[in-house]
């Protein structure tokens, strides 16, 4: 490659201001909102959980978000060279690597589920998902064959390819378009969920506060669900970081993300909790309350059909726009690491997801796949989202709390918030993303 082309390839490995936001915000809004964040609300008291979650975005969330992204931009490269690039030594290496591994591990699995969203939109509009088989039959009919591997395939291509195009022409501009539409979505859905009959006890479980529910449980499930959703501890911030133009405010891009993504949870909210209680569906089930649960009550409402096809259409845009965050991390990591070009490292990469996501795919419907009383997909899970993204979120808050030099310049605060920062990078966000991942690894037990 001649020297100019290098440098228009390094020009347009950058985002625009917004773009950057936007991509951001994508990457935070996911999977994990629509169906985790339901499920843990509804199991840790509604309202109150919810406020919880904002202090944690508040105090965690916004100072290891701005500490990411901004080692991301000082170092610009990989997250695997990121703390080293940003002055630390060799042991800085395998924590980096550790936030390339993580999020390829995690995607293989969560293109999967990627995957069950792009099948349910088609099922929904076609309407094969009303044809009168009971949804819970539907829904493990489908996982526990091969067609969910096509699915899965899918899923894949159409992340590989948005990566393939590249930072701003590919990431970005996917996010520009699917955003709006994401938004508009939401707004449609929770227009119709708070209409419906019986609507308000939902709404009013999921806004009035009842702190004597709260355990200190369900504050380190907070802290640990704030950190998924803003996408932390996964090398995603320190790649996204460093695309990030040098003019660019952090500290009012940091505070913007986190904003989407509370106005995200926030509006999911409001679309899950009057649904399910207008139907007497209980809030607290994980996978199968978006599957299976929620297409029943839609079935049962008028414009159900459209509704439904709506709401996957959802969940696939936000599922997508992480996993090309996820994609990006090891696709970064491999053109720094083999010089190899976007094309070929994407190519390479989606192949070793796309097969290492196979046995969690067939894991639903192939009891041999299951270990310890865990299937293979919940093994990944487990492993990847209670114990490395926690131990990923410390090497991230130990190094810029202790090993980073120029931290105050990269951050770009005011010196009173720069020491703020400090402050709560130093003393609380390593202390309590201990606490986090003393809890997911069960190795201390918070329960009442
Ligand atoms: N933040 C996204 C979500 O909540 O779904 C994507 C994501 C990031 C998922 C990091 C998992 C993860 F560990």
């Amino acid at each position: 490659m001649s020297k100019l082309q290098h440098e228009i390839d390094q020009k347009s490995e950058r985002f625009s201001t917004t773009g950057f936001i936007i991509a951001a915000i994508g990457s935070s809004v996911g999977l994990g909102n629509m169906w985790k964040f339901p499920y843990i609300t509804g199991e840790n008291g509604g309202a109150a959980f919810f406020f919880l979650f904002i202090v944690c975005l508040i105090v965690i969330g916004l100072p290891v978000l701005l500490a990411e992204l901004a080692i991301g931009r000082s170092a610009r490269g990989s997250a695997a060279s990121s703390f080293e690039r940003a002055g630390g030594g060799s042991f800085w290496k395998s924590a980096g690597i550790l936030q390339v591994v993580a999020p390829t591990l995690i995607l293989t699995f969560y293109i999967i589920v990627a995957g069950w969203t792009l099948y349910y939109s088609v099922i929904a509009f076609n309407g094969n998902l009303f044809s009168g088989i009971a949804f819970d039959q539907q829904f493990s009919q489908f996982t526990d064959g091969f067609t969910s591997i096509y699915w899965q395939f899918a899923a894949m291509v159409i992340s590989a390819f948005v990566v393939i195009l590249g930072v701003a022409k590919g990431i970005e501009r996917f996010n520009k378009i699917i955003i709006p539409c994401l938004i508009a979505l939401l707004i449609l859905l929770m227009i119709r969920s708070v209409t419906l009959p019986g609507a308000s006890s939902g709404v009013s479980f999921f806004l009035s506060p009842d702190f004597s529910q709260l355990t200190a449980e369900s504050a380190i499930v907070a802290l640990g669900h704030a950190f998924f959703s803003l996408s932390l501890g996964m090398g995603i911030m320190l790649t996204y970081g460093s695309y990030v133009r040098k003019e660019q405010s952090l500290g009012t891009a940091t505070v913007a993300i986190a904003l989407g993504d509370l106005i995200y949870a926030f509006i999911a909210g409001l679309i899950i909790f009057p649904t399910t209680f207008s139907f007497g569906i209980a809030p607290d089930q994980g996978p199968s309350l978006v599957f299976i649960a929620l297409p029943a009550a839609f079935s049962a409402m008028p414009f159900g059909t459209v509704i439904a096809g709506l709401f996957f259409v959802l969940l696939a845009f936000a599922a997508l726009t992480s996993a090309v965050s996820l994609l990006e991390v090891p696709v970064s990591y491999i053109m720094e690491r083999l010089k190899w070009t976007r094309t070929k490292s994407v190519i390479m990469i989606s192949i070793i997801i796309f097969v290492l996501g196979i046995p969690s795919a067939l894991s639903f419907g192939f009891p041999q796949l299951t270990f310890g009383g865990k299937s293979f997909f919940d093994w990944v899970d487990f492993v990847t989202a209670n114990i490395m993204l926690p131990l990923g979120g410390l090497a991230s808050i130990i190094f810029a709390g202790f090993r980073w030099k120029n931290a105050a310049e990269a951050t770009g605060l005011s010196a009173r918030w720069f020491k703020v920062w400090l402050f709560m990078i130093r003393f609380i966000a390593p202390i309590l993303m201990l606490l986090v991942f003393l809890h997911t690894t069960g190795l201390l037990n918070f329960s009442k």
